[in-house]
């Protein structure tokens, strides 16, 4: 991986491939590695950027997050940030899943003019009930003491398809790993962070650029009928539900969630350009 000095961290990222510039953003307690597939896929017709949130992956915290918290403007703020290190200046298309959609509302809030086009996979715009916040801070004030491990025990029942633990249970014990190599702090950081985020539904009616919808049919985090009213809400948004999957949809179902992504990466590529290059016509 490469690492670029932002103001608070030095980030992780992976940037593979050239053209329209494709930012996926992870879901938690993982990393860029949920992406695998996706960045393989999409580096051949696109500049796939692939970061490590601040606390996951190989990137660290800064002083002080796992106390306070890391909220999802500020990790949309370090994927801004990046892009300028990358000196991206062209509009991307942003991808964020479960907590990185959480993410990619605020990026939508705050940078909105360097989005082409955005997808939104197995998430949600809603803030949490309370009942979901007390959970995320008990397990923010406890996960020094538990390890990740459990952490790991209690999100990895809910995160795939029944069938998914039967059949591919290697990719299952992979994600555990993952979640297990999660510093605690990092998750005790985006948990504090995720329970005090905002609700982003005001947003959706707002948003502009051209939105994709991905869930998987057996998503238990964040359920079809949940997407579905989100995609409703924003204009001309298409939703595509993932057969077979459950929340983790890029990894249980990767060539499925592959063509969608690549067709609507063509597609947002092709309308842009004609966007630049009418006024030309006139002339
Ligand atoms: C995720 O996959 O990012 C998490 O399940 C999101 C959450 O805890 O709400």
């Amino acid at each position: 991986m490469k690492t670029a000095a932002l103001s608070k961290t030095k980030l992780a990222y992976v940037d593979e491939g050239v053209g329209v510039p494709v930012l996926l953003v992870h879901g938690f307690p993982l990393d860029h590695t949920m992406w695998a597939a996706q960045i393989a896929a999409l580096s051949g017709r696109a500049r796939v950027i692939a970061p490590d949130l601040r606390g996951f992956g190989q990137t660290p915290l800064a002083p002080g997050d796992a106390e306070r918290g890391i909220s999802m403007e500020a990790y949309a703020d370090d994927l801004a940030e990046l892009l300028d290190q990358l000196d991206v200046r062209e509009p991307i298309v942003l991808v964020g899943f479960s907590m990185g959609g959480y993410v990619a509302w605020q990026f939508v809030r705050k940078h909105g003019h360097r989005l082409r086009a955005l997808v939104a996979c197995d998430t949600r715009a809603t803030a949490d009930t309370e009942e979901a916040r007390s959970g995320r801070l008990k397990m923010a004030e406890n996960v020094a003491e538990w390890g990740s491990g459990r952490v790991a025990e209690i999100m990895g029942p809910r995160l795939f398809a029944p069938a998914t633990f039967q059949k591919k249970p290697e990719m299952v014990a992979a994600v555990r790993a993952v979640v297990e190599r999660t510093p605690p702090a990092g998750i005790a950081a985006a948990q504090r962070g995720m329970a005090a985020r905002s609700d982003a539904t005001d947003l959706l009616p707002h948003v502009t650029v051209p939105t994709l919808v991905l869930v998987g049919e057996h998503d238990v985090i964040s359920p079809v009928a949940e997407m579905k009213a989100l995609a409703a809400a924003v204009p001309g948004a298409e939703l595509v539900v993932i057969p077979r999957a459950g929340h983790m949809t890029t990894m249980e179902e990767p060539e499925v969630v592959n063509d969608a992504l690549a067709r609507f990466v063509d597609a947002v590529t092709y309308h842009f350009d004609r966007l630049v290059i009418e006024p030309e016509t006139h002339h």
